[in-house]
Order: structure tokens, then C-alpha cells, then sequence
């Protein structure tokens, strides 16, 4: 049978928050232990990060440990999973570059988080639109195929917005497999099953989590910040008595529920409701105040965090052991990623000094 892999990753831009944590962190650390997956790469994506912060490297190197901390804290067994560093694996960029002859500026200007960037900020006074755009920047969903096919992955799971990312891997792997032989597996994106946590949104009900919104929890937070964070959280504007009917939809505080609370919370927070079908009906009728529901998130959110928070703060006793973990992760991966170059060039018959036929055949073409 098929083998099936598991590549995914993050950018080390700051730690990690409660969004990637539903989002995907979970599902990773489910995943590897449902043992249903015969390899699991988990990538801390530096150079793709540096692609958008080419003037900041000290910030991606700041946080390459602290994303490890946090894939650590959450479950992720280095025993059952590999951690790699992206830029300590040179074959990434080889592949790149040979994927780059496949894809065209048209296809790529028509990758959502390309175009909308384009629209966004890359505008230069002496090239117009989408013109100050950095050419590695532009080009990051052709990395990002590197990434995944390196390892031959069947399966990314990951947050809805790198939809667009595995659609145009997947174009490239057939691309790839039609012009030049098969060489590559055709990987799919694994969605969160569960609709809030697709996007979660910040604590102002902003639809993004974002560390320049200010408006995320973090997975290290301490618990007294988590409260203060749940408590001021965005809720519906228009419920001002208790009284009142209360709206769940853009109601942060009920997306959360729907993220994090399990009927076993109710049993031990609020035993007056069975579930939070039950808690959302008694707060649409009216008569159910913003701050009892947001205690109640509160000691869900804290419940959940605490363990994570513990187990991060033993890793952080042992940074040299978490330096090691990423080192042999990632020389792991440079012997599997060289595999698949190896076969690429292959293909791509450009690996001349492994072809006996090439060179024989040249001496014959000049043999008198
Ligand atoms: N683009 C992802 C992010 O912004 C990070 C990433 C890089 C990634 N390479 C990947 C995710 C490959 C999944 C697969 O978080």
C-alpha cells in the first residue's frame, strides 16, 4: 500500500496562539498518534518567512526557538515526528528553482495570497502595480510545492487559508509527473472538520488573529492574561441588559465555545446546561448575561491551556536538548528531500554523471 506522510508547518514569526492550535496543532498531535501515518514532517518555515521580512532575520531567528517550544508543549513527539528547520535543508531550494520553469507569473498572479498582496502593498512609485513585490515573496507558493513534495506528502493538514498553496502544489506535481515522468506524489490540504475552527477569529472579533492586532491568546500565556484576554472579549454589541436577546453570529465568545467546549465542561463549569446547544438557546431568548458565558470559556480556554503551558515550561529548562531535537530533524530530512532531488534530476535527465548511457553514447558520437 501507499505510504501516507504528513508535511505541514508554520512561519517563525512569534509564538504560536490559540487559533493555529484549533486551527491545526491539535489535529497534528491527533494525528500522530492515531499511528494512521507512516511519516510526519512538521517544518518551522524560516525562509519563507524571510521572504516578507528580508529586513528582519533576527526576528525569525528569535522565534525559531519559540515555535519549537510550542509544537513541544502541544504533544508533538520528536520520537513519532520530525521537526525540521526549512533553511537547513538546501534541497528545498534546488527544487524550487526547477519548479519555477513549470509555473507561469500569470498562474501565480492568480494565487490568492499573491493577488491580494499584490493589490495590497505591492505598489512601487517607479514600476506601478504589484511591482515592489520581492521576487521571493512572489514566488513562495512555488517554495511551498518544494516543501511539500520534497517529502512526497499525501497529506497537509492545515488552516483554510493554505487552500490556494496545496491546489497549486498539486497542479505543479501533475505538471511535473506529465512533462518529465512520474516523480512526485499529488498531496491533499486536511481541513479542520470543525467550522470555527477554520478561522478563529482575534479576541475583537477581527476576522484574522494577529499578532500586529494585538488581538491573540497565546498558547504560553499565563493564566491571569488568558482571563483578562477572555473577559474583554468581543461579544454582540447590541446585548445590553441581560434581558435583552443576545446574537450569536460574529459573537467571539461563542465561536470560542464552539472551538474548545466538550459537553464534559458543561458537567464541571455549569452544570445548569447539558450543552452548548442549550447555553446558546437560553442566550438568544435573553436572559443570559456576557460575563457568566465568558467564565465559563474562561475555565474552558484555561483547562485546555494549562497542561500545554506546563509541559512548555519543562521543555524551557532544556533549550540545548530542543537545539538538538531540530538538528537530527532536520538532518533527517536533508537525506529525504535528497531522495526526491534525486529522482527530480532523474527525470529532468539532468543527472549527467549518473547516466552511463549519456556518456557512452557521446563517446560513441566522437569515436573515429
Ligand atoms: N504557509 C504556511 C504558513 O504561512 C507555512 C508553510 C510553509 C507550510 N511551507 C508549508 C504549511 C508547507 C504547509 C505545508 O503558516
Amino acid at each position: 500500500m501507499a505510504k501516507k506522510i504528513i508535511l505541514t508547518g508554520d512561519r517563525p514569526t512569534g509564538r504560536l496562539h490559540v487559533g493555529h492550535y484549533v486551527g491545526s496543532l491539535k489535529r497534528r498531535v491527533e494525528l500522530q498518534n492515531s499511528g494512521e501515518y507512516d511519516k510526519i514532517y512538521i517544518m518551522i518555515a524560516d525562509a519563507q518567512a524571510l521572504t516578507d521580512n528580508a529586513d528582519n532575520p533576527d526576528k525569525i531567528r528569535e522565534n525559531i526557538i519559540e515555535v519549537a517550544l510550542d509544537y513541544l508543549a502541544c504533544g508533538i513527539d520528536p520520537a513519532k515526528s520530525t521537526i525540521l528547520i526549512q533553511s537547513q535543508i538546501p534541497q528545498l531550494t534546488e527544487l524550487c528553482f526547477y519548479y519555477m520553469n513549470i509555473v507561469t507569473t500569470a498562474r501565480l498572479e492568480r494565487n490568492p495570497t499573491i493577488k491580494s498582496e499584490i493589490k495590497m502593498r505591492g505598489y512601487s512609485e517607479n514600476d506601478g502595480e504589484g511591482k515592489g513585490i520581492p521576487v521571493g515573496f512572489y514566488t513562495y507558493p512555488i517554495s511551498q510545492a518544494a516543501d511539500i513534495t520534497a517529502f512526497q506528502a499525501t497529506t497537509v493538514p492545515a488552516g483554510e487559508d493554505q487552500k490556494p498553496m496545496v491546489e497549486q502544489t498539486r497542479e505543479i506535481v501533475h505538471k511535473f509527473n506529465t512533462v518529465y515522468g512520474e516523480a512526485l506524489t499529488e498531496p491533499s490540504i486536511l481541513l479542520p472538520d470543525n467550522e470555527a475552527c477554520l478561522r478563529l477569529p482575534g479576541i475583537d472579533g477581527k476576522a484574522k488573529m494577529s499578532k500586529s492586532l494585538g488581538n491573540c491568546i497565546y498558547l504560553s500565556e499565563e493564566p491571569d492574561e488568558i482571563q483578562k484576554k477572555v473577559m474583554s472579549m468581543f461579544t454582540d454589541p447590541d446585548h445590553i441588559k441581560i434581558t435583552d436577546p443576545g446574537k450569536l453570529e460574529g459573537n467571539t465568545v461563542f465561536t470560542y465555545l464552539d472551538a474548545f467546549s466538550r459537553p464534559e465542561h458543561f458537567e464541571r463549569y455549569l452544570p445548569e446546561y447539558a450543552n452548548l446547544d442549550e447555553l446558546k438557546e437560553h442566550y438568544t431568548r435573553g436572559g443570559l448575561g456576557d460575563v457568566k458565558v465568558k467564565r465559563f470559556l474562561n475555565s474552558v480556554i484555561q483547562e485546555e491551556l494549562e497542561p500545554i503551558r506546563n509541559r512548555r515550561h519543562e521543555y524551557e529548562k532544556d533549550i540545548a536538548y530542543v537545539y538538538d531535537v531540530l538538528k537530527k530533524g532536520s538532518e533527517e530530512a536533508e537525506r529525504v528531500a535528497q531522495e526526491t532531488l534525486d529522482k527530480v534530476k532523474a527525470a529532468m535527465r539532468i543527472n549527467y554523471f549518473d547516466d552511463k548511457d549519456l556518456i557512452a553514447s557521446h563517446i560513441a558520437k566522437y569515436q573515429k
